[in-house]
């Protein structure tokens, strides 16, 4: 009798060559490398898959994010979100993404402890700083000061070395906040504050941005539970652009720093940690809520988007979005409410009942409040991706960690489809046909 049970394998037939292969599946995945021995002759490289913008391919296995877009569940290490955001601290967050398990009193202690001590810079950092032009961007010098701890860390080399792991993390999760409020203070021409142990992760770091002339800044309790919350949820997000690039870099072998600062890099990006920003200048820009339904009617005509809705992976409400709404209320009450947020409100509204939006599965995303929250907060808008960034880096190093210590990683390199000339000879300059350019119009600038 035929054997009809199911098997954990996918029958492919090769329509060139008639050929039937049998390729095994291990957690809904095949491994593509399966498809190679597909092939039409001995010389033929065999078959490839092709997927820019890694669609449908996954690059790791991971333990960390859980993320299942369709239903608008995020969990870190198994636990919900919407837990976390109630319940735990950014720094213990922070540990439960790199360590796999909440802490008990004391190592959560000892953890603190760690970090709160690795918040001090070496002092030629304020050179590094004072380079930048006086209006540079902060995410730029975040981005180039991160590179740079690597070049006064020269033991973050040792990445197979656990005990050398656990201090960068340490140092980059304690050095982090200095470098972000450094890059905010330098743009504004402001002298640097020093860290304050006395103060939580996140109250230091408010007092290193915005303390002036008072011999201690005091934290409004309000606005720096909100940013720890903020922090929480942007502390991981599975295999996103940022984490990607991290561990593309990372898989080379080089110090965490420099694999940090790649996904720092990948973060400034206007497709990824600056949507945030745009939400801002949209709703200046619609300038009214009376003006509304005709931004509502000009998105629909396809003349731009309704910035801070939809997500590649989310399908339904961004469950960090509904945590966000109720942050800024918060917020609002306690710096006063905005007619921006009103004027989101009333967009939301609209959006969640128009047909358009909802055919399409487009919901407000991390970004539709955040933004707002962090201008009531008296951040400047180029602030925003830094303010993420901050956030982000538990869940790269937990990432990064992750991937230092699987055995079936390899370099980062993937393959292509090549398009382009077949094999042709070198000619002599002499003896090539005059080019293009027209020489009348020659510039040596737009070569
Ligand atoms: N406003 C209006 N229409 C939209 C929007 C939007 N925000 N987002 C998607 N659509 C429409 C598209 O026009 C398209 O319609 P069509 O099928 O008639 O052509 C359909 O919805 C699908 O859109 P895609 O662009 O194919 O969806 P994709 O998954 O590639 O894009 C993205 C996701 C980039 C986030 C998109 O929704 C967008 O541009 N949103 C606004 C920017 C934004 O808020 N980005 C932050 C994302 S969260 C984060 O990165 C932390």
């Amino acid at each position: 009798m035929a054997d009809t049970s199911p098997r954990n394998s996918l029958t492919v037939t090769d329509n060139r060559t008639g050929l039937s292969y049998d390729i095994p599946i291990e957690q809904g995945a095949i491994r593509t490398l399966d498809l190679r021995q597909i092939k039409v002759s001995p010389e033929d490289f065999g078959l490839l898959g092709y997927d820019p913008g890694y669609f449908n391919t996954a690059s790791c296995k991971s333990s960390i994010t859980f993320l299942d877009g369709d239903k608008g569940i995020l969990r870190y290490r198994g636990y919900p979100i919407e837990q976390l955001a109630e319940k735990s601290t950014f720094l213990e967050t922070a540990y439960l993404l790199i360590k796999g398990v909440l802490p008990d009193k004391e190592r959560l202690a000892v953890w603190t402890y760690n970090i709160r001590h690795n918040t001090l810079t070496h002092a030629n950092m304020i050179k590094f700083m004072d380079g930048f032009r006086y209006d540079a961007h902060p995410m730029g010098i975040l981005v180039g000061t991160i590179g740079a701890l690597s070049t006064f860390y020269a033991d973050a080399k040792d990445i197979n070395n656990e005990e050398s792991r656990k201090l960068q993390v340490r140092r980059l999760i304690g050095k982090i906040p200095t470098l972000a409020a450094m890059s905010y203070r330098h743009s504004m021409g402001y002298p640097y504050v020093l860290p304050d142990d006395d103060l939580s992760y996140t109250g230091n770091f408010l007092s290193m941005m915005f303390k002036m002339t008072e011999m201690h800044y005091k934290p409004n309790l309000i606005l720096e539970h909100a940013l720890d919350v903020l922090f929480i949820l942007h502390a991981d997000h599975e295999q996103n652009c940022s984490t990607s690039a991290l561990r593309a870099v990372g898989s080379s072998g080089v110090d965490p720093y420099s694999a940090v600062a790649a996904g720092c890099a990948a973060l400034y990006g206007p497709l990824h940690g600056g949507a945030n920003e745009a939400v801002i200048h949209m709703l200046k820009k619609i300038g009214s809520i009376e003006n509304i339904p005709a931004f509502i009617k000009s998105v629909k005509e396809g003349e731009g988007r309704l910035m801070g809705f939809g997500h590649r992976v989310y399908k339904n409400y961004d469950p960090r979005a509904k945590i966000i709404k109720k942050i800024a209320f918060q917020v609002f009450e306690e710096t006063g409410r905005s007619p921006l947020l009103d004027m989101a409100l009333e967009l939301e509204r609209i959006a969640l009942e128009d047909d358009f939006f909802v055919s399409r599965k487009l919901y407000p995303n991390v970004d539709f409040y955040s933004g707002l929250i962090y201008q009531a907060m008296g951040f400047p808008l180029d602030m925003f991706p830094v303010l993420f960034a901050i956030g982000r880096v538990p869940g790269w190093l937990a990432q990064w960690t992750e991937h230092v210590q699987d055995p079936e990683q390899k370099i980062a390199r993937p393959r292509q489809i090549y398009l382009g000339e077949e094999q042709r000879d070198y000619t002599p300059i002499e003896q090539r046909p005059k080019n293009r350019i027209d020489e009348k119009k020659f510039d040596i600038c737009r070569l």
